[in-house]
């Protein structure tokens, strides 16, 4: 991306068959702090243009070879984004106006004056400028516009999701109360030298920790929609957290983990470290979630890296690794809840959903970018204290 600067530097190619006239003309715009590079014709320009744009090109109608109108044309079809100011024979209005015809930006005639070419380059640049910013802005808004789909999708599919957790609790409660009752009743002593009692203990046992199991996976649904009723997040659990803490707190939960795949965890953090105004209990169980997946993503000999970025307005903590991807059909569904690769027993297809819910509501967004057998990068973008 081009940053400021860069972008605020008039760049601009000055077409033209005589030497002189151009070395004056670079002379005096460079002294206006004007960056030109030069060409002696139409071709030439073509040919430079190719190699290394420009946005900006002052070009002379008339020219031996191929004349200023027609190398408009071929600029104007090659790049259309660009802006061209054409230099035409004095009292030659007819070349002028047949240029801005061909899209030129404007016309002077020559003898030119510097300051008035100079004038026109700025509202040249400008141009080009309001018109990448308003770029930018559609394509930010269509970001927005994608995410509130995926948004409205999963909240249709929390309330969904919710009422399914609601209906199991009730029977998952009865299945409990029941194995408990026939475990009361086993340990009577009348039982006690009753056939294969060990196994149906065991049966029992095992009865238990399903029920277990499958609670928590209601509970998880259940808070998630719980998180999006209230959408703001309660002020009263909002501080400045240290992100560079909070992310080596995480790695110090999973390192165990980690190191067991021969996984590298690295912290890539700037100085001083970024401060996130949010909530770090729930932010800390996000990240888990995602360095978990990241871990059962990733190879032996892989590395996971956890990088920090901060502007004014935004941090976020990006949790990159050398996995082996999504593919690009399942990129729309990963957030959704119950939605997993994962082997029975393996995953619960709730991490990334619960996990967008709490970023949610913590008023970020949470974001991935992944490349089939390269990796997979989750960002999570959260508000500064304002
Ligand atoms: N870092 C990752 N690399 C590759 N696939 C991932 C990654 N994170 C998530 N996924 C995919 O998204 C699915 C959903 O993730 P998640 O909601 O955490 O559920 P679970 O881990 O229980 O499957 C995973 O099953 C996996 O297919
Ligand atoms: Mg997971």
């Amino acid at each position: 991306m081009v940053d400021e600067a860069t972008e605020n530097l008039i760049r601009v190619l000055l077409v033209d068959d005589e030497k002189d006239f151009r070395t004056v003309v670079a002379k005096r715009l460079g002294l206006r702090g004007v960056s030109i590079a030069e060409a002696a014709g139409g071709e030439e320009a073509l040919r430079q243009l190719d190699a290394s744009p420009v946005d900006l090109i002052v070009l002379d109608v008339k020219m031996p070879g191929m004349d200023g109108i027609e190398t408009l044309g071929r600029i104007k079809e090659r790049f259309p984004n660009s802006e061209v100011i054409l230099l035409t024979g004095h009292a030659n209005a007819r070349d002028g106006v047949e240029g801005i015809k061909a899209g030129a930006f404007d016309y002077l005639s020559k003898p030119v004056e510097i300051e008035h070419l100079y004038r026109k380059l700025v509202q040249a640049h400008n141009k080009i400028r309001r018109s990448l910013d308003e770029k930018r802005e559609a394509a930010f808004r269509e970001r927005i516009k994608q995410q509130m789909v995926v948004a409205e999708r999963l909240a249709a599919l929390g309330t969904m999701a919710t009422g399914v957790a609601h209906e199991i609790n009730n029977p998952l409660a009865i299945v409990q109360e029941s194995a408990g009752w026939m475990q009361q009743i086993l340990a009577k002593p009348e039982f006690g030298d009753m056939p294969r009692k060990a196994d149906f203990d065991k049966a029992l046992e095992r009865i238990h920790r399903a029920v277990q199991r499958a609670r928590r996976i209601t509970q998880q649904l259940l808070q998630v929609v719980q998180t999006q009723i209230t959408e703001m997040p309660d002020p009263a659990t909002l501080t400045e957290v240290d992100l560079h803490a909070l992310v080596q707190e995480c790695i110090s939960l999973v390192e165990q983990q980690a190191r067991l795949k021969q996984i590298d965890i690295v912290l890539e953090s700037p100085d001083p470290p970024p401060i996130a105004w949010t909530d770090p209990y729930p932010l800390l169980q996000v990240l888990i979630n995602l360095v978990t997946n990241a871990i059962q993503a990733t190879d032996a000999g892989g590395r996971i890296t956890l990088a920090l970025r901060a502007s004014v307005e935004q941090v976020q903590i990006a949790v990159q690794d050398t996995g082996c991807g999504i593919p690009q059909s399942d990129l729309s569904k990963i957030f959704e809840p119950f939605f997993t690769t994962k082997g029975v027993g393996q995953g619960t297809g709730m991490g990334l959903y619960v996990s967008w819910g709490i970023v949610t509501k913590l008023g970020g967004l949470i974001t991935v970018e992944s490349q089939v057998n390269r990796g997979t990068t989750f960002t999570i973008t959260l508000p500064v204290k304002n």
